[in-house]
């Protein structure tokens, strides 16, 4: 079982969009696959359409309830978010333990999958420390635009703290571009310099800007169902590869 923190501390980098597709591009190589949405925003848990969680991960996180998995499709499970999970950071601040609560959690699912994808918050949180401390990888989205990279080194300074205190084993799988633009003239020099900052953890396949995407996500569907011949389906198909074959 593989845990992938996907983690970006910027909004709008493709994090939920590639948790998602991610996930049922696992899930349709059968690779029995759980979304873990650690964003109290929930977009993840509203884009494959479930809407007013009763029990969400902020119950077993503050209550060590036992996590309320919910299943998406045969090969596919999630474990949804609420909007009271911002009140989470403030109330883990005088716990004990606090760093390594879902760590603690993910240990109920064991065994039971390949792969588990954390979607997290665009902060680097007690909430993102949590997935760096329970994960074995980290994968980096970035938008294709200018200084996409900006602010990441304090980024790479948690994970190498996490791994001095808690997580000795944590890599970083890799960094891939999302919302490309083919046709725009800079994105060759946008791509060259984010290879030039991450060498080989950059992987090869980039998606494209594709706004079935964005039409998927409002209707609760991964995109291999709502659009199988689209752009985004082929690169998120390449994306899961990618990722089956490295991590
Ligand atoms: N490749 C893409 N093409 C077009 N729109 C995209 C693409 N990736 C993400 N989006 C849209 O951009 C917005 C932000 O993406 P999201 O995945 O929510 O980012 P994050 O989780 O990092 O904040 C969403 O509305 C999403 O539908
Ligand atoms: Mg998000």
């Amino acid at each position: 079982m593989k845990i992938i923190a996907i983690i970006n501390h910027k909004g709008g980098t493709g994090k939920t969009t590639s948790t998602l597709n991610i996930g049922a591009g696992l899930a349709r190589i059968k690779k029995k696959t759980l979304l873990v949405d650690i964003d109290p925003q929930s977009n993840l848990t509203e884009g494959l359409g479930f809407r007013d969680v009763k029990v969400s991960i902020y119950d077993s996180i503050k209550d060590d309830v036992a996590l309320p998995i919910a299943s998406v499709s045969e090969y596919l499970d999630i474990i949804p978010s609420s909007l009271d999970l911002l009140g989470a950071e403030i109330e883990l601040v005088s716990r004990l333990g606090r760093e390594t609560i879902l760590k603690r959690l993910l240990k109920s699912v064991e065994g039971k999958y390949d792969y588990v994808l954390i979607d997290c918050a665009p902060a680097l949180g007690m909430l993102t420390v949590n997935a760096l401390v329970a994960a074995d990888t980290v994968m980096i989205p970035l938008e294709a635009e200018y200084f996409a990279y900006r602010g990441i080194d304090r980024l790479i300074s948690i994970i190498s703290d996490v791994r001095t205190h808690y997580n000795e084993n944590l890599t970083i799988g890799g960094v891939f571009i999302t919302k490309i633009n083919p046709r725009r003239v800079i994105t060759e020099q946008i791509t060259e310099s984010i290879k030039k900052y991450f060498s080989d953890k950059l992987f090869e396949t980039s998606i494209r800007v594709n706004v079935a995407l964005v039409e998927a996500q409002l209707k609760g569907v991964d995109v291999f169902e709502y659009a199988p011949l689209s752009n985004a389906a082929v690169d998120y198909a390449n994306l899961t590869d990618e990722i089956v074959e490295k991590i």
